[in-house]
């Protein structure tokens, strides 16, 4: 069985207080409510906030992820930070392929990958996010965008270590933009994806995988979207940064 999941994901928004502040708020929400557990929450925080989140949080009801990790081990890669030392600090997600680092920094199919492995190899689970710009939807390309980026991705990958990945289908024309996706389209995407993961591996670990929607999710969207057969949850740019929005967000 598939897991249910809603992920935040901060970006680079917040101090260290607004979100220590925000996690410790979205928790008490969530022990004040009956969705505990059902779905799995995980918030996406920038590095400089993971080791106090996790200290400060319900490791019960909220796990933590990181926006991003090196796709190198260790080493003279100035500014860089290892999936080894994510992992050290009790983090148990990261999200890999996110939109805006392929497209601001340089974050190629086969850096991906690298990246990828980095996790598997440090027992850090990937939430891996794949999607279309507007002119490739335009052009009619959007399924051949998706296909080639989780193949690209995944090639090299073996069953044991795709098992512990967490896909997200994130259009990029739908970011940020407030312009989400409908839930037939979602759905359309959704399915396709797990067409792709049975080519790759089988029917029973597609069946298994979680595949999350994003973009621009909110409390009106959120409910019809996560209803679709092949929506698993939600990875949440903006409305994750208000815990009572995130929260409605969670519940439906
Ligand atoms: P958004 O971001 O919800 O603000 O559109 C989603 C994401 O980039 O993960």
């Amino acid at each position: 069985m598939r897991e249910k999941i809603v992920a935040g994901n901060w970006k680079m928004n917040t101090s260290l207080e607004e979100g220590v502040g925000l996690g410790k708020k979205l928790n008490s929400l969530l022990i004040d409510s009956e969705s505990v557990k059902n779905p799995k929450v995980i918030l996406c925080a920038p590095f400089t906030h993971l080791e106090s989140l996790v200290k400060s949080i319900n490791a019960e009801i909220v796990f933590i992820g990181s926006q991003n990790c090196s796709q190198f081990e260790s080493g003279a890669y100035t500014g860089e930070i290892s999936a080894k030392m994510i992992r050290s600090i009790g983090v148990d997600y990261v999200i890999v392929g996110h939109s805006e680092r392929r497209q601001f920094f340089g974050d190629t199919d086969n850096i991906i990958a690298l990246k990828l492995e980095q996790c598997y190899k440090n027992n850090l689970k990937p939430i891996f996010c794949c999607g279309e710009s507007l002119k490739e939807r335009q052009n009619h390309k959007h399924f051949d965008v998706v296909k080639s980026q989780i193949v690209n991705a995944f090639k090299q990958i073996d069953v044991a270590d795709f098992k512990k990945t967490i896909v997200a289908y994130e259009p990029v024309w739908a970011i940020g933009t407030g312009q989400t996706a409908s839930p037939e389209q979602a759905q359309e995407m959704h399915s396709f994806i797990r067409s792709i993961i049975a080519e790759i591996y089988d029917e029973t670990i597609s069946e298994n995988t979680s595949i999350l929607y994003g973009g621009s999710v909110g409390a009106a969207s959120a409910s019809e979207l996560f209803k679709c057969k092949d929506i698993d949850g939600g990875l949440v740019g903006g409305a994750s940064l208000k815990a009572e929005d995130f929260v409605k967000i969670i519940k439906s």
